[in-house]
């Protein structure tokens, strides 16, 4: 099915992917997978679980296989459609580890060592700074040129890999004329970047304290109540204003992107009403926007035969175009053809 659709359109190519290293938090949502939706229709969208990516930390096993379930339901649940979508898991597709090496050999040293991610990382863990770690650019390049991918959708904490994908694409086009399609990052301005409810200045990641995160699958109460107790300041009046009031604008933020108000009508809905009365409202807003994602993750989650076929398909169909580049890649170096 998918195949004929994306052969007949000829729709231009949108990869990205998400880690399946922590549950989908209210910044995922808004910041990726709500776009990721919105580009479901005028792009041949590969939207890939890297759990290849994400064993560049420790994972235990066992969640590891049940996050990534999890993943594709809830991706499912938010809007996004496998007969239009193509919601596969890295590494049910060789060719991605297969293309990782040989990008390997045309990505310098240099290059890996000047990529913020892996610094910062690096110094945080510094008991496994394993080599994966400093590859993991290489890795994400191979996802994104083997589909020759124009737009990738990532966060302003991932531009800096895409663009190193753009290079690698860039040399390897130069050696053996156009194999790759050259990438280029995709990144939305709303609602792109919430913070934690907890600490306004770090972004909502699965590393906050609890209540700092809201977690797609939370229940109505445990929103309510982290919302109730997001931080806020000593004043008392709803107003956008990142430098002086950011937990303030930051649940603008969320309130504008779950309603779809503006910031202009949601200062003058709760103009002298107090912060209190702001926060339930938040917090109500998203247990609404939620609740049917919630339940149709819970429902998918429950029909595990259904959500096989989704990967398996995804996978194959995957590999079929993967595999196009790989091939093409293969000869053009000189490998002897099998
Ligand atoms: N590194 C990305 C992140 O952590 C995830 C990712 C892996 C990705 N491969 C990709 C994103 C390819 C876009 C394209 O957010």
């Amino acid at each position: 099915m998918t195949d004929t659709v994306a052969q007949t359109e000829k729709k231009p190519v949108i990869f990205s992917g998400m880690q399946p290293s922590g549950a989908l938090t209210l910044g995922s949502y808004m910041g990726a997978l709500q776009n990721w939706v919105n580009l479901s229709d005028a792009y041949d969208c590969y939207y890939c679980i890297v759990d290849l990516h994400a064993i560049t930390s420790r994972q235990e096993p066992a969640e590891l296989r049940r996050r990534c379930l999890d993943q594709i339901a809830q991706y499912i649940a938010c809007g996004l459609d496998p007969a239009k979508s193509t919601l596969f898991i890295q590494s049910h597709v060789p060719a991605h580890a297969e293309l990782s090496w040989i990008l390997n050999c045309y990505t310098m040293f240099g290059e890996l060592s000047r990529m913020t991610q892996f610094k910062d990382k690096s110094t945080r863990n510094t008991d496994n700074i394993n080599a994966g770690l400093f590859t993991y650019p290489v890795l994400m390049t191979a996802d994104i040129l083997l589909y020759q991918a124009e737009l990738v959708p990532v966060g302003d904490d991932q531009r800096q890999h895409v663009e190193l994908a753009r290079d690698v694409a860039n040399r390897f086009n130069g050696i053996y004329g156009d194999v790759f399609t050259l990438p280029k990052s995709f990144i939305p301005e709303e609602g792109a970047r919430i913070m934690s409810l907890a600490d306004s200045t770090r972004k909502m990641s699965k590393s906050e304290p609890a209540g700092g995160c809201i977690y797609l699958m939370d229940k109505p109460e445990v929103i309510l109540k982290s919302f109730k107790r997001a931080v806020t300041d000593s004043g008392g009046d709803v107003r956008y204003d990142q430098a002086e009031k950011p937990g303030v604008s930051n649940l603008m933020t969320i309130y504008s992107v779950a309603t779809g108000k503006s910031y202009d009508a949601i200062e003058a809905e709760f103009s002298g009403l107090g912060y209190g009365a702001f926060k339930t409202a938040v917090g109500e807003s998203v247990v609404e926007l939620f609740r049917p994602i919630r339940e149709k993750a819970e429902a998918l989650l429950a029909d595990k035969a259904y959500l096989v076929s989704v990967y398996t398909d995804a996978a194959d169909h995957a590999a079929r175009a993967a595999n196009k580049t790989l091939r093409k890649v293969y000869k053009k170096i000189g490998f002897v053809a099998k």
